[in-house]
């Protein structure tokens, strides 16, 4: 509550405009800080591969994401104190050629005034964000950061990786802050891409309203049923996020503490697929019970049950995903245990 205060008094400062932060300048083009870095979102649902501006991204993640707080379609506590009417969902209108077609009007209206409160309240927000008091740690843990932002995609193999810094990094504030700075560029509609267009790229033909039209990534193709394959399609970009003992919010002491990677706080390069395959295989699943992986029996198995739409314990997986995983992707995971599950 204490936090959320902080940014009450820095509208009132700003009323006052007795103390104008500064935002600093707009680095435009690559390498001078990319206002237009193209990034894109895997959560395991069909929006996959959605391309956002970074600073784009950052903000949806950070402070409503479609859901709480500063979001449109969160009323009464959902809020958690954020002043009503203080919007900053800036998700594009449309993530695909169906959507974008037929049902854009209302999105992009939502769209358009949470650019403008962001650009009117641009100086207050990075302000917040800078002391710290912002996005607030202890309200909006439980819902920070289920999703995770790519900036690279690989099209030849259909893998995603080099996950964009949060918020809580010199990193992330850098983007954001430029982002900012150079006006609140969006992303407004996704498409398929057409013959020659590349992931991330402008589409060729579409002019936005409030923002830019980009080429979404492939959606993840279902992997073979191999470990090498599941571990690169699903487990390294959907899950060792927060399976690792990192620092990151979802792994601590009331949480399963199932570290996928079996590192140290100080790791933070890429998880050898080996050492994930023998968290899993044969392990105990210490919070839900029963075994992780059960090689030759998949109903047996807590992994692959978590990722189903109803898991006998606790939440679908990945966290944030109410469905769970699209069937076409659990099933040569199922087939892999099935198999034996090797590594
Ligand atoms: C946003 C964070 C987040 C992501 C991403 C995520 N998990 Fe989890 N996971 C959690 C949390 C928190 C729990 C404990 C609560 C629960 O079980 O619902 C958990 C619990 C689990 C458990 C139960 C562990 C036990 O010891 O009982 C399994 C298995 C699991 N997750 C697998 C996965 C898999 C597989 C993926 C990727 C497809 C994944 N998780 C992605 C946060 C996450």
């Amino acid at each position: 509550m204490i936090r959320l205060t902080g940014l009450a008094l820095s509208l009132l400062c700003v009323a006052a405009s007795a103390c104008q932060p500064t935002l600093g300048e707009c680095a435009t083009g690559e390498g001078a800080g990319e206002d237009r870095e193209v990034v894109f979102l895997v959560n395991g649902s069909p929006e996959d591969g959605t391309p956002l501006y970074a600073g784009q991204a950052l903000q949806q993640r950070s402070c409503g994401n479609s859901g709480f707080c500063h979001s449109q379609a969160a009323t009464g506590n959902g809020r958690r104190g954020a002043p009503a009417g203080l919007d900053f969902d800036v998700f594009p209108a449309c993530t695909d050629e169906a959507s974008c077609d037929t049902a854009i009007e209302g999105p992009l209206e939502r769209l358009r005034e949470s650019q403008r409160q962001t650009y009117d309240h641009r100086y207050d927000i990075w302000r917040t964000i800078e002391d710290g008091s912002m996005p607030p740690g202890a309200a909006g843990e439980s819902v920070l950061a289920d999703d995770v932002y790519y900036r690279d995609f690989d099209p030849d193999t259909g893998t995603f990786s080099n996950p964009l810094p949060g918020l809580d990094t010199a990193e992330g504030r850098r983007i954001y802050r430029n982002w900012l700075a150079c006006g609140a560029p969006v992303v407004e509609q996704a498409r398929e891409a057409a013959a020659g267009e590349r992931p991330g790229g402008s589409c060729a033909s579409v002019m936005g309203t409030v923002g830019d039209c980009r080429v979404r990534a492939g959606r993840i193709e279902p992997p073979d049923p191999n470990w090498p394959s599941i571990f690169a399609r699903i487990v390294e970009p959907l899950c060792v996020e927060c399976h690792r003992d990192d620092g990151n919010p979802f792994f601590g002491p009331s949480d399963q503490q199932l570290d996928l990677c079996r590192s140290t706080p100080a790791d933070s390069g890429p998880c050898d697929p080996a050492a994930v395959h023998a968290a899993l295989v044969g392990q105990a699943a210490e919070g839900c019970g029963g075994t992780l992986v059960a090689p030759g029996d998949p109903d047996a198995s807590v992994f692959l049950d978590k990722m189903g739409a109803s898991p006998g314990c606790g939440d679908p997986m990945p966290l944030g995903d109410d469905d769970g995983l699209a069937p076409e992707l659990l099933a040569p995971i199922r087939q892999w245990i099935q198999d034996g599950a090797s590594l």
